[in-house]
């Protein structure tokens, strides 16, 4: 394992390692990639939706404690703006508590009293948005930190407009609690940038997909590590409920940007394509990879092989060294003589 390079406010308050964190994944986040990461010196979160229901959740909580070889893990929670989807938030809270979790990435609106709820249960709150707006509204609310994503991000970048690192630096010179910044970060040099943007970790969801930890199908893996810049399409901007949504550039993906472009509007028109168990399904289980609505960013280009989790973060590390020094050389510390 790389030795710890980088000290933090990130990696004191999780008590990890690297300045690394790995997003909640639907359907992926399970113990094998929570306590891969973990192991490798990071800090990773469960998502509770991926399971069929609190009971398959309460199980993984435990198979994870046990792969985790003691050391801490989080959870993901998301407050849906669909009200509906949140009917097993608390008991979520509740089984992930007396698991003994208190390591919490919580993403959506008005975290004020999940984050009160885990505080009052000795617990931290890590706070996941796209804008810097409602960045200043959860540390309001008592958030320990903050992750905000750029539109380059996987998954739901939800209303960002701007780049991961334009927004790092005014992030952190707003935020007084600690910043970590996520969205199209895959290599050291990224990490690097974001520490000198006044990021104080990085969070990484596309990097990690092809994994070998990751139970999904290995022609999905393959398509992940054949993966270029140009491999993710923004799809939803400004026309489903949830907001913008970066996924892999298959064949589901082009349907629903010829929807938008044709004037589909209402999630009816979207359904056969997006809804559910979709992607788990014909993608992550069976590899069929052209089905499903795959979220996944450009930073899963950086994906040159399937590997064992713990070589990617080492990678990651030495790769953020070299460019360390690589800067250093460049005589980024000292001026310049004119
Ligand atoms: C396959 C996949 C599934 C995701 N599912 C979730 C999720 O369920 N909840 C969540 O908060 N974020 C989710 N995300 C977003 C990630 O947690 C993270 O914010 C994002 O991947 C970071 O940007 P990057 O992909 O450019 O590294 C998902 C991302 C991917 C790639």
């Amino acid at each position: 394992m790389h030795p710890p390079v980088f000290r933090t406010r990130i990696t004191e308050l999780f008590g990890i390692r690297h300045p690394i964190l790995a997003g909640g994944l639907m359907w992926l986040s399970d113990a094998s990639y929570v306590a891969a990461v973990v192991r490798a010196g990071g800090m990773a979160f469960l998502t509770p939706r991926s399971f069929p229901g609190p009971g398959a959740f309460a199980r993984e909580l435990v198979r994870c404690r046990e792969l985790c070889d003691g050391l801490p893990f989080g959870v993901n929670l998301n407050v849906s703006r669909v009200e509906n989807h949140n009917l097993h938030l608390d008991e979520w809270l509740d089984l992930s508590l007396r698991a003994g979790v208190r390591h919490f990435e919580t993403v959506g609106r008005a975290p004020g009293d999940l984050i009160h709820r885990i505080h009052e249960a000795g617990g931290l709150a890590i706070h996941k948005c796209p804008l810097l707006r409602h960045a200043l509204n959860a540390e309001r609310a008592g958030a320990d930190a903050i992750t905000i994503i750029g539109r380059e991000a996987g998954g739901h970048p939800g209303n960002a407009e701007l780049s991961s690192f334009v927004v790092a630096p005014m992030a952190a010179r707003s935020l007084r609690v600690p910043l970590v910044i996520g969205g199209g970060i895959g290599s050291g040099d990224g990490v690097l940038a974001a520490l000198a943007a006044g990021a104080e970790g990085v969070l990484l969801g596309s990097r990690l997909l092809a994994a070998e930890e990751v139970w999904a199908h290995p022609a999905y893996k393959a398509r992940i590590v054949a993966a270029e810049h140009d491999s993710s399409v923004l799809t939803f901007s400004g026309t489903h409920p949830m907001g913008a949504w970066r996924v892999l550039e298959n064949e589901a993906a082009r349907e629903v940007l010829r929807r938008e472009a044709a004037g589909a509007r209402s999630y009816e028109e979207f359904a056969d394509l997006v809804g559910g168990t979709k992607s788990r399904d014909h993608a992550y289980r069976n590899g069929e990879v052209e089905r499903g609505m795959l979220s996944c960013g450009p930073a899963a280009a950086f994906t040159g092989a399937v590997e064992p989790m713990e070589t990617i973060i080492d990678t990651l590390m030495a790769e953020a060294v070299a460019a360390g020094r690589r800067l250093s050389r460049l005589g980024a510390m000292d001026p310049v003589d004119a």
